[in-house]
């Protein structure tokens, strides 16, 4: 097996906090231990403890902090704890949380993104960092407002005005034993009530023993808590009401949140989990890929075969273009109920990729054992890392999606382009054909990808309303171009299966080869059309539908007076790196397949005739 397999505590940084009547060190590691399922390199605590911040680290297990612990304890009864999955700077107790200066301590999960930039300025005014995080740049940034004169809410708010990226923030401060800030953009943390006390937590489970009574952080949030309760902010800073609701994650490892259905909480994941993917594969601090071995020279290989099924598929198809685009290698795919059966010939140094979100796909893992018999190198994308296509590859290259319960794939997509995205970048530059400084552009924009993805589910309500008129509708098309080619096909694929109504996706420059004979007034196009070297072309193929009556809705970030064509909705999206595109481009759909499915009434997570895992042909 292949480094992504052996490799231990690969997941997403875990926040826990509460505000105590007695000592809290204990129940903060053991709500952290609750997390333990996220994986974590390095773990610690940090209390306020007769008006001083303390704090205790330790590198990988908890059973490692817990010794330090026992030979100095903390007494303090406000705290906050964090597990660290380390992504800027190595698994050290030094990188560990919290992070601290004599003011303020900060546990935090995410990324920031102009930490760089902060820190050089933080610098600049004499503020002295020991770590190579970015989580510590937000420490400085609230400590330097304080130093201003600032009291601790209004340094919060302040220092969250300069934060580019999504992340979840739990915070606490020296002098003041009865307050926590928490903040949330991007990452979920779940507020938890109990008798005189308070608590934090990222998810419901992580403070299942001690209360299940929670409200979950909205985006944009952030909130003050006291032993009284808590004072919720919008991203606008008025003060909101959130719902307080019961939790079952004591009995369940995985709940809904606050949302409807499973589906729905998985697409509000995706900063989050998109997020710790790209940490997987990506050197944060110095900008570029690092990319596991996976056994074989990148800069040999003749040809990439690839083949998935369903959204994995999709997937696949738009690693093609970023393969051959970026790294200039021949990229063959096909579906696996295909492929397995094709008796195709493989070239004698080829890498086979399979995608799989479940990693039990019959037909994909009969592809694989096919490849495998003839020759390949084989490296699987897989969420299930026990599963048996993870089991049966050389090499895994885990998505870190975290467990996805709807039928419907939503964050196990995303998070498989990101890994996909890192690999077309790593076989570049192997092959000498990607500069660093392209490198470093493509970098950039993959890691900007979660606060992109977190602001349009922050918008999510102009999706109900186009939801409301698909739902009216018998055929829905869907088109792009290049690599948003696939993301229509993925798009119709999310439609037809949750909302059952008829749904195709085409390659644009098809539509006059057949499908514009399905165009009249009832029938909605949604055009995937980023502002990119193809947008032309595709201007000219919506101008054949609303010739034609076709009711257009275009997800693109073109200015609207650059579509020169007159659409029924447009969905506003930021201008980003190319390669970005896609992953930001899916979400739309996913929104908007969801809601028409809820005005339709289906049974959204387990839809009809499907099943999350196809194990048989
Ligand atoms: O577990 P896998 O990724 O191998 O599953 C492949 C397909 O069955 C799956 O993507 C299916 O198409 C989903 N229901 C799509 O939402």
């Amino acid at each position: 097996m292949g480094w992504g397999t052996e490799r231990n505590g690969i997941g997403m940084c875990g926040i826990v906090g509460i505000l105590g009547k007695s000592t809290v060190a204990t129940n903060l590691v053991d709500a952290l231990r609750r997390l333990e399922y996220r994986g974590y390199d390095s773990a610690g605590i940090a209390t306020v403890e007769d008006g001083s911040l303390e704090r205790r680290r330790a590198e990988g297990k908890l059973r490692n902090l817990e010794r330090r612990l026992n030979d100095e304890p903390l007494a303090g009864r406000t705290g906050i704890g964090h597990t660290r999955w380390a992504t800027h700077g190595r698994p050290t107790e030094r990188n560990a949380h919290p992070h601290m200066t004599a003011k303020v301590s900060v546990v935090h999960n995410g990324i920031i993104e102009n930490f760089r930039a902060l820190r050089a300025e933080l610098e600049a005014k004499g503020h002295v960092f020991e770590t190579d995080t970015d989580t510590e740049s937000v420490v400085h940034l609230i400590t330097d407002e304080m130093q201003k004169g600032l009291p601790p809410v209004d340094a919060v708010r302040e220092a969250l005005q300069h934060l580019e990226g999504a992340f979840a923030l739990g915070i606490i401060f020296a002098g003041h034993d009865d307050l926590m800030i928490a903040a949330r953009k991007g990452s979920p943390l779940a507020i938890g009530y109990g008798a005189g006390e308070m608590y934090l937590g990222s998810d419901a489970i992580a403070l299942a023993p001690f209360t299940d009574t929670i409200t979950y952080l909205e985006e944009g949030d952030w909130a003050v808590l006291t032993r009284n309760g808590a004072e919720i902010h919008d991203l606008e800073g008025a003060i909101v009401e959130r719902p307080v609701v019961k939790s079952v994650a004591s009995a369940l490892l995985v709940d809904k949140g606050n949302h409807r259905h499973f589906m729905a909480k998985e697409i509000h994941e995706q900063p989050e989990v998109i997020s710790h993917t790209l940490a997987n594969y990506i050197d944060m601090a110095a900008g570029r890929v690092n990319f596991p071995d996976l056994g074989i020279a990148l800069d040999s290989i003749d040809r990439v075969t690839i083949s998935a099924c369903g959204t994995a598929y999709y997937a696949g198809l738009v690693a093609k273009y970023w393969i051959e685009r970026i790294a200039r290698v021949p990229v063959e795919i096909d579906v696996a109920s295909e492929l397995r059966y094709r008796e195709a010939p493989l070239p004698p140094n080829g890498l086979a990729l399979l995608v799989s979100q479940s990693g039990e796909t019959a037909d994909t893992l009969a592809t694989l054992r096919y490849c495998r018999a003839n020759g390949q190198r084989i490296a699987s994308i897989v969420n299930v890392r026990t599963s048996t296509i993870a089991r049966e590859s050389h090499t895994v290259l885990p998505t870190l999606a975290g467990p996805e319960i709807g039928v419907a794939s939503t964050k196990a997509f995303t998070c498989q382009l990101s890994v996909l995205a890192c690999l077309a970048l790593a076989i570049g530059r192997a092959r000498g054909v990607l500069d660093r400084d392209a490198e470093a552009a493509h970098v950039k924009a993959l890691t900007e990808i979660p606060r992109h993805v977190a602001g349009i589910v922050r918008h999510e309500s102009q999706f109900v309303s186009i939801a409301q008129e698909l739902s009216k509708a018998r055929d829905v098309l869907y088109l792009g171009r290049g690599t948003s080619y696939p993301i229509a096909l993925e798009g119709a694929l999310k439609l037809k299966e949750i909302s059952y109504l008829h749904a195709e996706g085409y390659a644009a420059g098809e539509l006059k080869h057949g499908p514009i004979a399905l165009i009249d007034d009832n029938v909605p196009v949604i055009v995937v059309a980023p502002e990119d070297d193809l947008f032309d072309k595709t201007i000219s193929n919506m101008q054949e539908v609303a010739a034609r009556g076709g009711q257009i809705i275009l997800i693109s970030d073109a200015a609207p007076h650059k579509v020169a064509c007159k659409v029924a909705a447009h969905i506003e999206m930021p201008s980003v790196g190319t390669i970005a595109t896609p992953l930001l481009y899916a979400v739309p759909t996913q929104l908007i397949a969801y809601h028409t499915a809820v005005i339709m009434g289906t049974d959204v997570d387990q839809p009809r005739n499907l099943a999350k895992s196809v194990t048989v042909e």
